[in-house]
Parts: C-alpha cells; sequence; structure tokens
C-alpha cells in the first residue's frame, strides 16, 4: 500500500490520464478523488459517470451532449460531462463496459481533444484529465480485445492497482481505528473500542468485499453498541463461521455452514448481483434466493 501511496502522491500533480484498477471495495474512487485533490486542476470541476449504468445511446448522450433535435425526445439542447468537465477531471468508472462505439468516440476525443455534440456541427474543444476505473478483468478484456488497445494505452498512461485488503491486513487496525472515529461521530456515538476478541476476528476475516466491507461492519457495529467495549460477540456471525472456517483445524464444519459463508463471498464479489453470482455459483438465481433466505444472507450495501 505504500507503494500505492507513494504512486498517487508522484502522479497526481501531473497531467497525465490515469487508470485505477482494482476489486470492488478498493478504494478507486477514493484515489479518483485524491487524484483530483493534490492536482493543480483542484479547483475546477470534478465530474463523475458510471460507463455501466446506462446503455449506449444514453451514456453517448451523456457524455457528449447533444442538440435540439438531435433524437426523438431531444428537445433543448444540452452539454454533455466532458464539457462539464472542461478544465477539470472526468472519472469515468466501470470503463470496460464501453461498447465499441463509444470506445471509438473517446479514443477520438482524446486525440483530437475536441468533438461535437450528439447532431452537432460545431466541433467544441477541451481540456479534460481522464480518470478512468475497471475491475482487474480489464487486462483480460484487453487481451480478448473486447478493450481496444489504442485507447487502453491512452487512458493508461500510469495505471495504479490497488490491492485486495487481504494483501494489507496490517493497514486493517488503522482502517478500524479510522472509521470507529467516523461512524461515532457522524452518528453522534459514544466513542467505543473493540476487545482483543474482536480485533482477532477481524484480522482473522478475508474480507471478499474490500475496504467497503470493513467500513460496513465497524459502521453496524457501531449503532448497535449498548457499552463501550465492542466484543467478538457484536460482530456478525459470517466472520465468525469465516474465520473459523479459515482457521481451526480441529472446527469441523458442515456443508451447509460452508455454502453459506461461500455465497456471501461471492455476493460480496458481484457487488450482491444474484446474477452473476448465480452464474459463479452454477444455480439458477431461484435457487440462489432460496439459499439465501435459508442462510439468512442479506446483502451488504454502503
Ligand atoms: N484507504 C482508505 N481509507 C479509508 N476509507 C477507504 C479507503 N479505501 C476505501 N475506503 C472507503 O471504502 C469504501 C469503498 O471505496 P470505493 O468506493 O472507493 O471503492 P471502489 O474500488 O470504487 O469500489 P467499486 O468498484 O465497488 O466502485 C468507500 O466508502 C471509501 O470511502
Ligand atoms: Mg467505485
Amino acid at each position: 500500500m505504500q507503494r500505492v501511496a507513494d504512486l498517487i502522491e508522484r502522479v497526481a500533480p501531473s497531467d497525465a490520464n490515469v487508470l485505477v484498477l482494482g476489486e470492488s471495495g478498493t478504494g478507486k474512487d477514493a484515489v479518483a478523488r485524491i487524484l483530483h485533490d493534490r492536482s493543480a486542476r483542484r479547483a475546477a470541476a470534478f465530474v463523475k459517470i458510471d460507463c455501466a449504468a446506462l446503455p449506449e445511446d444514453l451514456l453517448e448522450s451523456e457524455l457528449f451532449g447533444y442538440e435540439k433535435g438531435a433524437f426523438t425526445g431531444a428537445t433543448d439542447s444540452k452539454p454533455g460531462r466532458f464539457e462539464a468537465a472542461h478544465g477539470g477531471t472526468l472519472v469515468l468508472d466501470e470503463i470496460a463496459s464501453l461498447s465499441q462505439s463509444s470506445q471509438a468516440k473517446l479514443l477520438r476525443v482524446i486525440e483530437e481533444r475536441n468533438f461535437e455534440r450528439l447532431g452537432g456541427k460545431q466541433s467544441i474543444r477541451i481540456d479534460v484529465r481522464i480518470i478512468a476505473l475497471a475491475n482487474i478483468s480489464m487486462k483480460e478484456a484487453v487481451r480478448a480485445r473486447a478493450f481496444r488497445d489504442d485507447l487502453y494505452y491512452r487512458l493508461a498512461v500510469v495505471t495504479i492497482e490497488m490491492p485486495r485488503l487481504l494483501e494489507r491486513m496490517e493497514d486493517v487496525a488503522d482502517l478500524v481505528e479510522e472509521f470507529r472515529l467516523q461512524f461515532a461521530a457522524r452518528h453522534n456515538r459514544p466513542m467505543v473500542r473493540f476487545s482483543d476478541e474482536a480485533m482477532g476476528l477481524l484480522k482473522s476475516y478475508d474480507f471478499p468485499g474490500n475496504v467497503r466491507e470493513l467500513r460496513n461492519i465497524i459502521e453496524s457495529a457501531v449503532l448497535a453498541a449498548t457499552g463501550d467495549v465492542i466484543g467478538a460477540q457484536q460482530l456478525p456471525d459470517y466472520l465468525r463461521s469465516a474465520a473459523r472456517l479459515m482457521q481451526s483445524r480441529n472446527y469441523k464444519p458442515s456443508l451447509a455452514e460452508i455454502e453459506a459463508v461461500y455465497i456471501r463471498e461471492v455476493l460480496e464479489h458481484t457487488r450482491g448481483n444474484k446474477t452473476r453470482a448465480a452464474e459463479i455459483l452454477g444455480i439458477s438465481r431461484k435457487n440462489l434466493y432460496e439459499k439465501m433466505n435459508r442462510y439468512k444472507i442479506a446483502l451488504t450495501k454502503e
């Protein structure tokens, strides 16, 4: 993590486009914000768009804007996010889900530094630093040619790879400390501390949902605390079974326990996307719902 932090420090003030890669919950959004805040563009706009959230047409009209009459329903002209980000930073989240057509348009904007609104003739010059965010499968997408490599090289002038929380468990204590203070203040709660046993449990968990999952766990614990010490018993059961599964040689879990823990992990990995989770698990969505009910698996969300 120190290597990543140094890289962020060095890259932030430059104007280079940056590609931030990492699993869900590792802090990609947080890094994009830091890069902007520590750049000469900090006083200008910080604009974000999620490329996976919109179908191709809508995404392109959001990015590039449109002129009146460009398509049915375009009753007025509207500037897009590129224009909104002029002089500042544009964050393109989930970049790997861009269609081929949108990839081609984006490449052109980066290369020529100008573009037209949809249905427009006037060429608009823009000065925007692009920070693209993607899952680690991005490299796979480039290899498989689902993502064009010329665009990839334009975006990944610098690449920052966020480690999984499991690869930097030495940071867990500091993160717990940070979130404990943050949530006590935000929810106006008395200051709690975590017992040694509770810390031990946290440190033996593998956090498939990375920093976000740790953050959610600490927030729930702070909210549910009755005394001033949070013990292991106050942490979610699934932590205990997961830690037990990983750690203890004497403890022999049932198949159901293993299944419950694994389903939870996969759901964290897909960020609660049940269709993808069912695919990975090799079961139907209906079957997944049944198992979630049986094991009382609720989805943790931000
Ligand atoms: N180093 C850190 N210190 C404190 N909080 C962090 C850190 N890294 C991440 N977080 C917090 O963890 C949560 C998840 O981070 P973020 O949204 O940046 O993840 P992400 O990689 O963008 O995930 P996703 O791919 O799911 O969008 C956020 O609430 C963020 O504030
Ligand atoms: Mg994100």
